[in-house]
């Protein structure tokens, strides 16, 4: 008999691996505390913007003409119980408020939950990110006949589907190696380690510590990146070209070398900070400190871009300056505001007086939400209209495709600050447009 599978927990993570798991053949059953989630997802729609996820789901979801009907969404804990062989956690673990450490009550919750109802012999999988020792403390939670495994989720939003369907690698927490949790999660991800995703087998631990110490590299490389972007402008090189031969090194290579206005999202900015605090715990916080720095050199970079906006106002005030600012969500392909420093740039210029106008091809809705006081347009052309000065800090194609010269016939002042490097700076210029990027010379 086929395994049938539960995922609790709907957002990002939850509402993609429940699909995913539909698409691998499973009968899935997904559970949510929000009974709104759970209608929508039930109707084959999503409570975000994720490419391929909203296809994904009608070929599965139950009830939808032409689907497989392998996926169903609940709220009832008792029907989790009844129903499920493995229990997928994925609900989220966000920052707690005025401190870095990450707010467990989510999962506690869940694990709480899922206790009273799971079935002797079920296992139970954690996909949430955790400080480490939180699954030896979550498995005494669990009742005597079921298991506990630790299988960190390495998804980019955006790729969301890609990643697990097509994951680089499958990272499984166990208590007892070659055991029955492993057996059977082995069972689980037959499909993905058959097209040659590796499966590593490690103790909790260093399971958990995977996906922190992963995201804790990404951070690091971007804010190296950023670093040399500050020492760029101020000894007149170019970081593209340096992160471009820099990249050409296998031991370094070209990925997450992208200098700007630095990383934002619900993951790395708090997943360093509940690392740092974590580490503090254990008392190995100097082991960490580096972190501290990494978390600064990206959180100047979004005063860089405002003073560089300042700059080329003339110097002083943004009282009375018009400023367009072309994107608000963290990264293109996600309508996800979190933490963004598109948005972090917008609120402190329009905190300081110009007057701001966004648009962003998919995050208006969460955006308007967050920062209701900042001025919004419904296209490129309408936020940049009479614009002083244009910020391009989030890099949607549809930014790279807008035709700069029908731009710069409505703007007040042909002036591009790309906070990202990804304009074509040939052809901002050539159609009459001062382009300034950060970390690469005036030209
Ligand atoms: C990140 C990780 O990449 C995933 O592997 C991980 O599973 C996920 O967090 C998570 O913990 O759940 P995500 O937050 O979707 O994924 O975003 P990234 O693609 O990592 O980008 C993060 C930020 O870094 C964005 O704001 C992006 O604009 C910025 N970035 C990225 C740069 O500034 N420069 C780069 O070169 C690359």
């Amino acid at each position: 008999m086929a395994l049938k599978i539960t995922v609790i927990g709907t957002g990002y993570l939850g509402a993609t691996h429940a699909a995913a798991m539909a698409e691998l053949g499973f009968e899935v059953l997904g559970l949510d505390v929000v009974p709104e989630k759970i209608e929508l997802l039930s109707s084959g729609r999503v409570p975000m913007y994720e490419p391929g996820l909203e296809d994904l789901l009608a070929k599965h979801v139950a009830g939808i003409e032409g689907s497989s009907g392998r996926l169903r969404f609940t709220t009832s804990w008792e029907e989790v119980g009844a129903f499920g062989d493995v229990h997928f956690v994925c609900v989220n673990t966000p920052q707690k408020h005025g401190e870095y450490a990450c707010d467990m009550s989510y999962v506690d919750a869940a694990f709480t939950s899922l206790a009273a109802v799971v079935r002797e012999g079920a296992l139970v999988v954690g996909k949430s990110t955790v400080p480490v020792g939180s699954a030896e403390r979550l498995a005494g939670l669990l009742p005597e006949g079921v298991d506990l495994a630790w299988n960190p989720e390495f998804l980019r939003e955006g790729f969301a589907v890609q990643d697990t369907l097509r994951p680089d690698r499958i990272v499984v927490g166990v208590q007892d190696a070659g055991g029955r949790a492993e057996k059977t999660l082995r069972e689980v991800y037959a499909v993905p380690t058959g097209q040659g995703s590796p499966f590593v087998v490690t103790d909790f631990p260093t399971a958990e510590l995977v996906k922190t110490a992963a995201n804790s590299f990404l951070a690091t490389k971007i804010s190296f990146i950023n670093a040399m972007a500050e020492v760029c402008e101020a000894a007149g090189g170019d970081v593209v070209k340096l992160a471009e031969a820099i990249g050409h090194d296998d031991r370094i290579g070209a990925k997450f070398l992208r200098a700007g206005v630095g990383f934002g999202g619900g993951c790395l900015p708090k997943d360093i900070r509940a690392f740092m605090a974590r580490a503090g715990e254990l008392g190995v916080d100097q082991a960490l400190t580096f972190l501290r720095e990494i978390d600064s050199i990206n959180m100047r970079r979004r005063g860089q871009m405002v003073e560089m906006a300042r700059e080329v106002l003339g110097g002083s005030s943004f009282l009375g300056a018009r400023v367009a600012v072309l994107g608000a969500t963290f990264k293109p392909d996600s309508d996800d505001v979190r933490d963004s420093p598109a948005l972090n740039v917008a609120g402190q210029i329009h905190l300081q007086g110009g007057q701001v106008t966004v648009y962003d091809p998919k995050g208006m809705e969460n955006a308007r939400r967050l920062f209701p006081t900042l001025g919004y347009a419904d296209t490129a052309l309408d936020a940049v209209r009479g614009a002083d000065v244009v910020l391009h800090l989030t890099e949607w194609r549809e930014f790279r495709e807008l035709d700069p010269a029908e731009l710069a016939a409505v703007v007040s002042s042909p002036v591009i600050l790309d906070g990202r490097n990804a304009l074509d700076s040939e052809r901002w210029r050539a159609a009459g447009w001062t382009y300034r990027a950060m970390g690469r010379p005036r030209a």
